[in-house]
């Protein structure tokens, strides 16, 4: 009796031992989403708890969304590459020790198209779990680009940045740091799934000194424009009065330029030697005082496109001399550099 009850209650214990070690575990995966930038690697936590060695059970991870594209699957002790999602092919290992039972998928090169809900599902000979966590992809977009123009007595400010992922967050303040809130921002997703954004303001200049627009992925990869608009910007402004002094400087030059090249083709011009005599003075590297004159004229009149230049021997002079006659044909591109 005695000997058949001890029998019969180790087999109890066997049998729970054996059933408790082989069906019950459960998944642990963050609670709160992954995220990584676009292009990087990332590691999908998954691990079995117990710790328990995974490597003779099926591990699957696919993505919810997509018809549950398989991301990878472990089976028969190896990764089945031929199972793999066209999408995750040559991207995925499980880079986690399977014998402690972590399960960890690595990604690599992420795509914005990787974004999404994965899970992880682990199935023993009697027992399956699974685990989900959403892998969110980080991209930085471009530096906001200011842009304004008159909307009667305000200025309609607009901001715009492209290539961002996910959604970013804009916002406009003025020059005490105060947010202003009545704007009017649309967000554009191109065709590579990242997030261009587009906002609209309008703005006394007598509000605040200046106003900045910035945009960023929760205070990740901040990007800040200002704009300081000017208040005789709605009276045609300080920029169109500078725009308008340098044509009229710049038609003043060229008329000058062109008096002196008719004058001096026609041999008008006092003390200047004519071409003929300029050619032959560079051919016998001699310098005629008739030549001075015009070649200082020149030089004046160029400052900051040839001043640089120095002639210092004599082979040098040669192209000196022929720079000097190019620069005589007048390139009206030059002129206005000035
Ligand atoms: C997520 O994890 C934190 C601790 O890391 C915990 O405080 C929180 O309750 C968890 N949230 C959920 C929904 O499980
Ligand atoms: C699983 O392995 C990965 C990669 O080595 C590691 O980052 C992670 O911390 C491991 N998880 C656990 C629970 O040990
Ligand atoms: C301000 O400019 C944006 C485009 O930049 C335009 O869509 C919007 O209608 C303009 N608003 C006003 C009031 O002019």
């Amino acid at each position: 009796m005695t000997r058949n009850n001890e029998a019969a209650m180790l087999l109890i214990i066997i049998a729970s031992v054996l059933t408790c070690s082989a069906a019950d575990f459960s998944i642990v995966t963050p609670n709160a989403s992954v995220s990584a930038w676009l292009g990087s690697s990332v590691i999908l936590p998954c691990s079995l708890s117990p710790p328990l060695n995974a490597r003779d059970f099926e591990v699957q991870w696919y993505k919810k969304k997509d018809s549950q594209k398989t991301v990878l699957l472990h089976q028969e002790q190896k990764v089945q590459e031929n199972d793999v999602d066209d999408q995750y092919r040559d991207r995925v290992s499980l880079i986690g020790e399977l014998d402690n039972g972590n399960v960890s998928l690595k990604l690599d090169n992420l795509k914005t198209a990787d974004r999404g809900e994965y899970t992880c599902f682990v199935k023993s000979l009697r027992w399956y779990e699974r685990g989900s966590m959403n892998l969110v992809v980080k991209a930085i977009g471009s530096t906001p680009v200011l842009s304004y123009q008159e909307a009667g007595e305000q200025l309609n400010v607009s901001c715009t940045s492209d290539g961002w992922s996910p959604k970013p967050l804009l916002t406009w303040r003025d020059s005490t740091g105060r947010e202003l809130t009545n704007t009017y921002t649309k967000y554009i997703t191109d065709s590579e799934g990242l997030v261009d954004v587009r906002s609209w303001m309008l703005f006394s200049p007598s509000d605040s000194e200046w106003i900045s627009c910035t945009v960023d992925l929760n205070l990740q990869g901040m990007k800040e424009s200002r704009v300081v608009p000017m208040k005789s910007d709605l009276s045609g402004g300080f920029w169109f009065e500078v725009f308008i002094s340098t044509l009229v400087l710049s038609v003043i030059v060229i008329i000058i330029y062109t008096i002196l090249l008719i004058l001096h083709r026609k041999g008008l011009l006092p003390h200047c030697s004519s071409r003929k005599n300029a050619k032959a003075a560079a051919d016998s590297h001699e310098s005629l005082p008739g030549e001075t004159i015009p070649l200082k004229a020149t030089e004046n009149l160029h400052q900051g496109v040839c001043s640089t230049y120095e002639p210092s021997d004599s082979t040098e002079q040669q192209s000196w001399k022929d720079r000097y006659k190019a620069s005589l044909t007048l390139d009206p591109s030059s002129v206005r550099r000035l």
